[in-house]
């Protein structure tokens, strides 16, 4: 069993004892599939207000459903469709603080109202994306982004 040491003080700390808490669980697994639904479980659990959280994958040219947690999601996604793509075409950070206003959102689950999409990047190649989805509008800030961008700074070499 696995014990975190995670505060929900301010959202700097709590970013910083979930790359820590990530760090330990994925720095001697190599295995990223693994480490994928690890990060998945971990986010799942500690971020408040989240309808989803996991990761799709680039396979390909395309995006694949990998870990997550949350109801079952839609399986690809082509690069530049909806939020998930528009990252991976963009290898930008997406945070979309209402995602009905969003051309081309694609609705997995109704309930999700706001969203951040974070690309993985390593070594100059697009791993995958990492998808947060909440049912509170605006529920991600620039906060939620830096942090989840350093966590995949972090997470990237450990997730292929
Ligand atoms: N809403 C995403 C699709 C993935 S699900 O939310 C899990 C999008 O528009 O890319």
């Amino acid at each position: 069993m696995y014990q975190f040491d995670i505060a929900a003080g301010s959202k700097a700390s709590l970013y910083r004892d979930l790359l820590s808490a990530l760090d330990g669980l994925t720095a001697d697994e190599p295995d990223a599939i693994a480490n994928m639904a690890n990060a998945a479980a971990l986010l799942w659990e500690y971020l408040p207000d989240l309808n989803w959280a996991g990761f799709y994958r680039n396979v390909g040219g395309e995006l694949v459903l990998g870990p997550f947690q949350g109801k079952a999601a839609c399986i690809r996604i082509a690069f530049g469709a909806g939020v998930c793509g528009a990252a991976a075409a963009t290898r930008t950070s997406q945070l979309v603080e209402d995602v009905h206003a969003f051309p081309g959102h694609i609705a997995c689950d109704a309930a999700s109202a706001s969203e951040l999409v974070v690309p993985i990047l390593a070594d100059g190649a697009l791993l995958g994306v990492l998808d947060l989805d909440s049912p509170t509008r605006g529920r991600f800030d620039a906060d939620d982004r830096e942090g989840c961008e350093k966590l995949l700074a972090l997470l990237g070499p450990r997730l292929r």
